[in-house]
Order: C-alpha cells, then sequence, then structure tokens
C-alpha cells in the first residue's frame, strides 16, 4: 500500500517575464483560460485527484490569488440582493474549506527548486504533489488524477512527460530512460535545459509530479544549475536509484500559459471543448481566419 497524496505545492512565485507587459502588476497565474484564473483550474485539478491541503509559495505583488480563494462579502451581498443565484455559486463553488489554503512567502525567485524548497516545514515527510499552474492541461481524467493512479501502480515518484521537438529540448528537463515509447517510463536519468545534441531523448517533464519529501534533503544544498537557478529537475535526479522513479505519458494536451502563444492555443482549445461556448468560438474563428 502506497501512502495517500493529500498535499500539493502551487508555485506561484516566478516573475512571468514571458508575458510582460501582462504580468507586471498581476500574477501570471491569474491570466485567465475562457472566465477561470489558471490558478483556480490547477486547484480544481487538485481537488479532483483527492489533494486536501493546498499550498502556495507565493511572493511580492501575488495578493490577487489569495483574494480569488477568499470570501468576497461586498460581492456575494450585492449578487444576493439582486438575486444572481448563479453568478454567487460560481465565485463561491470552487472555494476549498476554510483553512485548506496555506502561504509561504519564496523572497527571492531563485528558482523552482527553492520555491517548493519554501514548502519543506509544511510537507514533511510525506509524498506530496506539485502543480504549476502556467502548464494548463485539458484532459479526463485531469492529469494529476492520472499521475496519483500511476503512482498506485508503481510507488516512488512519478512526473508527467510529453514528447517535444528535439530543437526544443534547451527549454524543458528531459528523461534518460530505455523505454520512452511506454505509457510508464523508467527514468534512469535526468537533464535539465539540454542542448538538442545532448539531449538523451525527447521525453520532457511537465509541471506535475508527484515527490517524495526526501526530495528536500537533496534541495537544501541550494546548488545552481541551468540558467544559474537552483533546479528541480537537479534535486529529483539525485533521487534516482534510491526508490522507483518514472515519467507518466498522460492524456491531454498541455499548453504552456505562460507564453502568449501557448496562453492563446489554450483559450482557443478550452472555449471549444465548453458546451457553452464552442459555437460562439467556431463563429469567431471563422470571422478572422
Ligand atoms: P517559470 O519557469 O515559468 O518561470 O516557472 P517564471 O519566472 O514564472 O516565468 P518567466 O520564465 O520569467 O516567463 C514555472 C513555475 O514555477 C514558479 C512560477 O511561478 C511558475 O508557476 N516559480 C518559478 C517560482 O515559484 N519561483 C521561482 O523562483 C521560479
Amino acid at each position: 500500500m502506497v501512502a495517500r497524496i493529500r498535499k500539493a505545492v502551487f508555485p506561484v512565485a516566478g516573475l512571468g517575464t514571458r508575458f510582460l507587459p501582462a504580468t507586471k502588476a498581476m500574477p501570471k497565474e491569474m491570466l485567465t483560460v475562457v472566465d477561470k484564473p489558471l490558478i483556480q483550474y490547477a486547484v480544481e485539478e487538485a481537488v479532483a485527484a483527492g489533494i486536501e491541503e493546498f499550498i502556495f509559495v507565493t511572493g511580492r505583488g501575488k495578493q490577487a490569488m489569495e483574494d480569488h480563494f477568499d470570501l468576497s462579502y461586498e460581492l456575494n451581498e450585492t449578487l444576493d440582493r439582486r438575486g444572481k443565484t448563479a453568478e454567487l455559486e460560481q465565485v463561491n463553488e470552487f472555494l476549498p474549506p476554510p483553512g485548506a489554503i496555506k502561504y509561504v512567502r519564496q523572497r527571492e525567485a531563485l528558482g523552482l527548486g527553492h520555491a517548493i524548497w519554501c514548502a519543506r516545514d509544511m510537507i514533511g515527510d510525506e509524498p506530496f504533489a506539485i502543480l504549476s499552474p502556467d502548464d494548463l492541461v485539458l484532459g479526463e481524467p485531469p492529469c494529476l488524477a492520472q499521475l496519483v493512479q500511476a503512482y498506485s501502480e508503481t510507488g516512488g515518484n512519478v512526473v508527467a512527460v510529453m514528447d517535444v521537438p528535439r530543437d526544443q529540448t534547451d527549454r524543458y528537463g528531459i528523461l534518460d530512460t530505455p523505454n520512452p515509447q511506454d505509457r510508464l517510463a523508467e527514468i534512469t536519468g535526468l537533464v535539465e535545459k539540454p542542448k538538442p545534441a545532448d539531449a538523451p531523448s525527447t521525453l520532457s517533464i511537465i509541471g506535475r509530479y508527484i515527490l517524495h519529501g526526501s526530495v528536500f534533503s537533496h534541495l537544501d544544498r541550494h546548488e545552481k544549475g541551468a540558467g544559474g537557478e537552483i533546479q528541480l529537475t537537479d534535486a529529483m535526479a539525485r533521487m534516482i536509484g534510491t526508490q522507483p522513479f518514472h515519467g507518466l505519458r498522460f492524456q491531454g494536451e498541455r499548453f504552456d500559459c505562460g507564453t502568449k502563444e501557448g496562453w492563446l492555443a489554450a483559450n482557443i482549445a478550452f472555449s471549444l471543448a465548453r458546451d457553452d461556448r464552442r459555437d460562439q468560438t467556431e463563429q469567431i474563428l471563422a470571422r478572422y481566419r
């Protein structure tokens, strides 16, 4: 029996420089796809996977996220007075129970590994999930639920993976694996942002992970890696061989909403996937073709 995954970390302290100027005063994670901010999709995905504790690693200028997951008395009162029952439900139905969301600040954006390390005391020694809200996945079952299922089969560590074009390996964490075509690829090595010629495969990690708490002992070293940042991939690489470690080829499509093109594609794909938006979206697309 593997331990249940109860906690998830949401690293949301990044600067979002690839989406400036939109992210100058607004958190990247509050960018909307159709009608919901990215962070809400991530929390809903975590809820669907059975997560009970939600740990946000935030930074300066990220207040809007805390407000989004709080009660808005004025708005509630106004919607109630106007009889807008459906809207009232829309702004409250996604709120986890009081006390379920916790916040910790990463004082400096020193890298994803450092952001996760900031949550160490809230996780302790148990396996936990990580969701990067800017990686949005359209698919059923939701990506983290697929990962939890894979974890129940393998134990150890599991990360969501997908094929990327070889000329883009220097943007991702890449797997070394003897069975890259399988649903569950055994991970024998990990390298962050390798040059295409040096990449051991074209299988890339996306922003969904289930890791054992022992990752914190490796993150404790604060070693800088690719781009001068403290990389989660480097800490994960040190866990290989100590526990099972697999990459899951998840079912669904991933959108990098930290980029303008990924965000635009996500808006189109998510709109087309929704019964209440599909016809209108097709009409708009036809108009601009
Ligand atoms: P990104 O690699 O997209 O970095 O982070 P970024 O700073 O947000 O964006 P760019 O590259 O400047 O455009 C992936 C995830 O990790 C978080 C981000 O908030 C995002 O969810 N992150 C990254 C942190 O929380 N802290 C960091 O130091 C770096």
